[in-house]
């Protein structure tokens, strides 16, 4: 049997057939619009997931499952996400809809835990009996691993960790708070304030990287230019670096897990962004004469989400 991963994101939705080893078998994918009904949104979700299972060569009688990891909060129990910020979505019943067009169990679960789920079967965080990954994308995703379990909390909203706040009446967050996590640590924010640095500082490599059209400033683009020794995207850099710090210092000494992983776009970024790190962390957390949580880099990379979420059915 084979177990299929949905991977529910703001601009595409991607399916993927997996073993219970976590090894891709085959993929199909689809734009996402969620501004569209959600119900056409599930719909194309569902003819995904046939897709993908007819182009890893195999019948819909060889799936044991679905599993769906969606960038808000869902709750396990009953199959539905309950708010994603990023889609705008409000009580939305994925598994109870999936299972009518696909005649399968339907699992859920938030994108990030997912991703630490399948960082702590098969990647980072392998072997470890607690682990938190998370994810610098759109958004700062978080997913607390313990003993093999994801920790979705009380009430569905465990692990929300990009909505930590982190900067008293800070940023407006689209969760409707301010100053959360994810405006200061996720790729959104170090694009913003990429923008904002090409601007005030015309003549700075970020703007000539660019040809001067800030629009097309990515996250890539800051970190090569910090690479590359520009001071402007330097301090740019050094600041988001400092906001992440500051998260992860806040995780170790609230949970002091083994490991903690640093997935999503941004961590491509390798040890560039792993030193400069790991030596802040060192400076802030409170215990210092005790051992504390490595701080490695996410192994599973954009697959991280497929895998996980097709594990929620061999866990489950
Ligand atoms: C959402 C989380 C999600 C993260 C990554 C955040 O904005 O609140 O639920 O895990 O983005 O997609
Ligand atoms: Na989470
Ligand atoms: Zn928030």
């Amino acid at each position: 049997m084979v177990y299929v991963g949905i991977d529910l994101g703001g601009t595409n939705i991607v399916a993927g057939v997996v073993d219970k080893d976590g090894k891709i078998l085959g993929k199909a994918e689809t734009p996402t619009m969620a501004e569209r009904p959600y119900a056409e949104v599930l719909k194309d979700m569902g003819d995904v997931v046939v897709k993908a299972v007819e182009n890893a060569g195999f019948t819909m009688d060889d799936v044991a499952s679905v599993g769906v990891g969606a960038p808000g909060v869902a709750d396990p129990e009953t199959g539905d996400i309950v708010f994603a910020n990023n889609l705008r979505w409000y009580n939305v019943p994925v598994c109870s809809t999936l299972k009518a067009q696909l005649n399968k169990p339907v699992y859920i679960n938030n994108d990030a835990n997912v991703a630490g789920l399948a960082e702590a079967m098969f990647g980072a965080c392998k072997g470890a009996k607690s682990s938190i990954t998370i994810t610098l994308g759109t958004g700062l995703g978080g997913g607390i691993i313990l003993n093999g379990k994801i920790w979705s909390g009380t009430h569905g909203v465990g692990a929300e960790l990009g909505h930590i706040v982190i900067e008293k009446d800070g940023l407006q967050c689209n969760c409707g708070n301010h100053g959360c996590w994810e405006r200061y640590s996720s790729a959104t924010a170090l694009i913003r304030w990429g923008r904002m640095a090409a601007v005030e500082f015309p003549s700075c490599l970020i703007n000539a990287m660019v040809d001067g059209d800030i629009n097309n400033i990515t996250a890539k683009t800051v970190i090569d230019a910090a690479k590359a020794k520009d001071f402007v995207a330097i301090d740019v850099f050094n600041k988001f670096i400092s906001y992440l710090a500051d998260g992860i210092v806040t995780l170790i000494n609230s949970i002091d897990p083994e490991v903690i992983a640093i997935g999503g776009g941004v961590s491509k970024a390798g040890e560039f962004l792993l030193e400069p790190l790991r030596k802040l962390v060192a400076e802030k957390v409170m215990f210092k004469d005790l051992p504390y949580a490595r701080i490695e880099l996410a192994e599973m990379g954009n697959d991280a989400g497929i895998v996980g979420a097709a594990m929620l059915g061999v866990i489950a």
